[in-house]
């Protein structure tokens, strides 16, 4: 199977020079759906993952099940004002502006070896805020899975220099 034939891509959206590579024909596949799951977990068998966190939104599909599949637990990387308890926060820039994610501050505990499983890695942004707040909290970012890469922004290549464990499924 070519997990490749089950994303859509739309040029466009959201705006113009972006093309947006839309992973929902793959969570409808139940097939697909399987086996992006399986190839993640089968990439952080090993690992002796605690934990998997998964940023709002997209990273929650693919992580929660992840989490299943290791044994693990799942911790969500939310946008702002979601968490009902004490939180860590973390800006950071966009090409335009900045985001902000949070996490809760009881989420990974010292020593946590963590899992951060998103479906797609772009700028790098949001991965690597989550990375610092999990660090920060104590915990040990062990490997770090994407269904998909945008190679020419190269942020793998800056977390791979890092030391960092990085998987992707699919590159564009
Ligand atoms: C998308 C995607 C990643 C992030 C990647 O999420 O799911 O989390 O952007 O971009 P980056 O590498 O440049 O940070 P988005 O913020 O659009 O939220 P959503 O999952 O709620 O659609
Ligand atoms: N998040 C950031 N860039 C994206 C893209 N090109 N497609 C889907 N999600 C994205």
């Amino acid at each position: 199977m070519d997990l490749k034939d089950y994303v859509a891509s739309i040029p466009g959206f959201p705006k113009e020079g972006i093309i947006f590579r839309d992973v929902t024909p793959m969570l409808q596949n139940a097939e697909a759906f399987k086996e992006s799951v399986k190839q993640i977990s089968d990439f952080a068998k090993d690992l002796n993952i605690d934990v998997v966190a998964g940023p709002e939104a997209r990273g929650f599909l693919f992580g929660c099940p992840v989490a299943i599949e290791l044994g693990a637990g799942f911790v969500p990387v939310r946008k702002p004002g979601k968490l009902p308890r004490e939180v860590v926060s973390k800006s950071y820039d966009l090409e335009y502006g900045s985001n902000e994610i949070q996490m809760h501050k009881d989420a990974i505990k010292k020593g946590d070896r963590v899992l951060v499983v998103d479906d797609l890695l772009a700028t790098g942004g949001t991965v690597e805020a989550a990375i610092d707040l999990i660090e920060e909290m104590g915990g040990i970012v062990a490997g770090v899975a994407f269904v998909i890469e945008l190679k020419d922004l190269k942020a793998a290549d800056r977390l791979k220099a890092k030391g960092y464990n990085v998987c992707s499924l699919l590159s564009y």
